[in-house]
């Protein structure tokens, strides 16, 4: 099994190297201090000893494990056409905005919200209405704000679940509002459930398409192995669409734009979903301890505020009472990198990812908590 303590050599890693040569530790980016999977890097290894590496068709055993992984872990019956594998989540949400939603048309999200969400309209030339969760009570999706903000151009909502950076899962009864509300007004949903694999407490991951049978007809779903098995640098992804007109223009809009998904990635994938449940337990028993740990210490901490991390690895640390003028900065002196708030859409908040070994962790707490002190004390 995993020894999660110990502490790897990550430089080369972007996470790491932000600050190389520096006494800053790394704790923005979403990537873990940990190595994948084993049972991942011997698929890997002994994939690229065949030397493969000419155009390949998605690997027959590829499909049958990721509908496996659905109908076991959902009860949602997927067909091998549903299934359009993406280089990584990030590029299908992207396709997605390009090819369901026509010039004039636009977005819909709740904010905060990974940032890449917020740069969809450079991208992709929509408009993006954004709608922003009320940070002060328990980070609720905004359903009615939604529901006033619909317009006749309104044409797809973009949800993050389990939802980055607020860490929260959205609730039955909210995914129900949500729904609801979109088959009434004929919205599209691209859903993003990249996290859904890191959840705590043994809660159980609701995908949207789950929610209502009806909806998956207007629904891209976009999962990916990056986030759980630590393997950001590969990417690979899969967008589930049901509805063959909306697959037909998902795949003409990546078309000559979205390459296709490496080999690599193929294979990683595949030891991923096929063979590493047992290590997929022991991380979520590490990170459940790091974010125990870490709560009890921020609450010992004036001045900050921590999100109930019900699932991610990332704590969204409310410091506006600090009156910091640039909080990651702040932060970054005293010798802990986090990610700015204001990127998504949060001002006056951090992001911290708390995936690495527990004395990283602790250090960082440390400093955290000296600056924090000192702060007051001069103010
Ligand atoms: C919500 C969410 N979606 C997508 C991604 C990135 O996905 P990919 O690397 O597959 O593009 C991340 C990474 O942090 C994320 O948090």
């Amino acid at each position: 099994m995993p020894d999660f303590d110990v502490i790897l050599d990550r430089r080369g890693s972007t996470k790491w190297d932000k600050y190389r040569d520096t006494d800053v530790l790394p704790m923005w980016i979403a990537d873990m201090d940990f190595n994948p999977p084993p049972a991942v890097i011997d698929q890997i290894q002994s994939y690229v000893s065949t030397g493969m590496f000419g155009y390949t068709d998605r690997p027959g055993e590829l499909i049958d494990v990721v509908l496996s992984h659905l109908e076991k872990t959902y009860a949602w019956q997927v067909g091998v056409d549903d299934l359009v594998f993406i280089p990584g989540v990030v590029s299908g949400l992207n396709v997605a905005c390009r090819g369901l939603v026509a010039p004039g048309e636009s977005l819909l999200t709740a904010t905060p919200i990974y940032y890449p969400f917020l740069d969809l309209p450079k991208n992709v030339d929509r408009e993006l209405i954004r709608i922003p969760i009320d940070m002060d009570a328990d980070y609720r999706y905004p359903v009615s704000a939604l529901e006033a903000a619909i317009t006749p151009e309104s044409r797809m909502l973009l949800i993050c679940n389990p939802f980055n950076p607020v860490g929260r899962m959205l609730s039955s009864a909210e995914l129900s509002d949500i729904v609801s509300l979109c088959l009434e007004h004929d919205l599209l949903i691209c859903s993003d459930e990249i996290h859904c694999q890191l959840i705590f407490d043994d809660r159980k991951h609701v995908p949207v398409a789950k929610v209502d049978p009806r909806i998956e007809d207007n629904l891209v779903t976009l999962i990916g192995p990056g986030k759980t098995y630590n393997l950001a640098g590969i990417g690979g992804g899969v967008a589930i669409i049901k509805n063959p007109v909306l697959r037909e223009k998902f795949n003409e809009a990546s078309d000559g734009i979205m390459g296709s998904i490496n080999v690599i990635a193929y294979q990683s994938m595949l030891a991923a979903y096929r063979d590493c449940e047992p290590w997929r337990l022991e991380l979520i028993k590490y990170l459940q301890s790091n974010r125990d740990y870490l709560a009890e210490r921020i609450d010992r901490i004036p001045g900050i505020g921590m999100n109930v991390v019900e699932a991610t690895y990332l704590a969204w640390l409310d410091v506006r009472s600090l009156a910091l003028e640039n909080p990651p900065a702040f932060f970054e002196s005293a010798g802990v990198g986090l990610s700015d708030g204001a990127d998504f859409g949060g001002p006056g908040f951090v992001r911290l990812n708390f995936a690495c070994p527990r004395a990283i962790l602790v250090e960082a707490c440390d400093r955290i908590e000296g600056a924090v002190s000192a702060h007051h004390n001069h103010s």
